[in-house]
């Protein structure tokens, strides 16, 4: 914030900065009145009206009328978002694996401070609910459900699925929809569906490191597109892509995209499903973070948009629930057939007890305010992160403003190495997902991905500005 306070007003400016850096005033809560503060830090009103106002003109705080100020949400930064990626417009080969392999392990360790995988902390989940309902069913049903089920799943847990579509006018039947071991083999089944070895996916760039290991174990090649932070894949470049090259499918985020954040507005959506259509191209979209929107309204996922369209949708509960359970789902009514072909021959069905338990969670009510619930804290957690790495990382630093989901991509000034950086940050006990990670072309080497999914505490605070100062000095 710029040096040492030089005047009453400043000073106390700062005093309630660090109240809410440090999470003591959470964005969207009351800060103490004008006449407490003034009371209690023993300063005239008007200076401690100064300092709002300061603090509402920095963007930290807002003023309502009749109501007083209260912490703003959406973190005031001064980094720039990244600018629009531009890989370059070949296919290539994906070797992966050997990269992402340890960072699951290291998301496990309890002793490193989790920015690195993308996976909810255990406390937001509605884990206590969901065991009981879990304990019931075997206590009810276990021996009955000890059985192969069919392909497609349990009938109740689809069903429960599609009503909750249909609220965002994706119109599905539940036998348009078959349940799956996570996104992850919905993502398979769909990739081995629509593609045969030696095959073009365009996907967005960067994108999730888990796709690109689908697509490698594929034996597909990837065709990576300029994609921008806030609005998604450049609709001019994959118009120019499917004119020139023979893509098989394109595998899009629906929203949120893994790790850019960006979500694409709904003409665009309709721009790229006409061009799609126009190409006879499929699109696989994945849309496992739609549920974690901070706007007034989930995002429609492409299939909303056009129910003839030729579109396979994959998602799961992973990133709201249960990413234990394993349970994601497939969802497309032209290719159903293949895919449950495919289902069978790879695991021949899922298990059948955490799918009775998921679907007696949904339909007892409360998902949709656990929903809420979590949605906050990843805004909450996402705006502090925001605020913290503004004020830790190097100039030039460059960070994502997700309207949803809970990952934060930052672009460091040319020249540092975010694998080195990996090294380092993991002897001071932290991890993060270096850049490289998401390219089927080992590109970002330069960027990295913070998880956002624990709530932000003395710990995360620490692990940020010690990562801030860890890459200021591979900057320079
Ligand atoms: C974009 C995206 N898709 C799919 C997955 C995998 O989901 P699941 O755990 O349900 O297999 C992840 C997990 O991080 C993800 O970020």
């Amino acid at each position: 914030m710029g040096g040492e306070p030089r005047y009453r007003y400043e000073e106390l400016a700062g005093f309630i900065t660090d109240l809410v850096d440090g999470g003591t005033l959470p964005p969207g809560s009351r800060v103490p009145s004008v006449r407490e503060i003034s009371r209690q830090r023993q300063a005239s009103i008007s200076t401690v009206l100064q300092a709002y106002r300061l603090l509402e003109d920095r963007g930290i705080l807002e003023a309502r009328p009749k109501s007083g100020f209260y912490v703003a949400r959406g973190a005031p930064v001064s980094l720039r978002t990244p600018a629009m990626t531009r890989p370059p417009a070949r296919p290539t080969r994906v070797t992966i694996s050997g990269l992402v392999v340890n960072l699951l392990e290291y998301a496990a360790d309890p002793d490193l401070v989790p920015l690195g995988c993308a996976i909810p902390s255990p406390d937001l989940l509605a884990a206590g609910r969901l065991d009981r309902f879990l304990a019931r069913a075997a206590r009810v049903s276990g021996t009955e459900n000890n059985v192969y089920t069919h392909p497609r799943g349990d009938a109740r847990l689809r069903g429960e699925i599609a009503r909750r579509a249909l609220r965002w006018g994706q119109a599905l039947a539940p036998d348009d929809i078959a349940i799956t071991c996570g996104c992850t083999e919905a993502l398979t089944l769909a990739l081995k569906t629509v593609a045969r070895p030696g095959d073009t996916i365009a996907i967005e760039s960067p994108t999730y490191f888990g796709l690109l290991q689908v697509i490698e174990a594929h034996g597909l090649k990837a065709l990576e597109l300029p994609t921008d932070a806030d609005t998604g894949v450049d609709p001019a470049a994959l118009d120019q892509a499917l004119r020139t090259k023979s893509v098989a499918a394109c595998l899009f985020a629906s929203s949120f995209n893994n790790p850019l954040g960006c979500t694409m507005p709904e003409d665009r959506k309709r721009t790229v499903l006409a061009l799609l259509a126009r190409h006879r191209v499929p699109l696989i979209e994945d849309d496992i973070y739609g549920d974690i929107y901070f706007g007034a309204e989930r995002p429609r996922p492409f299939m909303a948009l056009d129910p003839d369209a030729d579109i396979i949708y994959c998602s799961s509960f992973s990133k709201t629930v249960a990413p234990g359970y394993r349970i994601g789902w497939i969802a497309t009514r032209r290719h159903m057939a293949r895919v449950l072909d495919n289902k069978f021959a790879f695991t021949l069905c899922g298990p059948a007890l955490p799918q009775v338990a998921l679907a007696d969670f949904l339909s007892s009510g409360g998902y949709d305010s656990h929903l809420r619930r979590i949605r906050r804290t990843f805004q909450d957690n996402i705006d502090r992160m925001m605020r913290a790495i503004d004020k830790a990382f190097p100039a030039g630093t460059r960070m994502s403003r997700p309207a949803g989901g809970f990952v934060l991509w930052l672009v460091l000034p040319r020249g540092a190495r975010t694998r080195d950086l990996f090294v380092r940050a993991l002897d001071e006990g932290i991890c993060f997902a270096p850049g490289d990670a998401f390219s089927a072309g080992s590109r970002y080497a330069n960027c990295l991905r913070v998880s956002c999914g624990h709530p932000w505490d003395a710990r995360m605070a620490h692990g940020i500005s010690t990562l801030g100062a860890l890459a200021g000095t591979a900057a320079r």
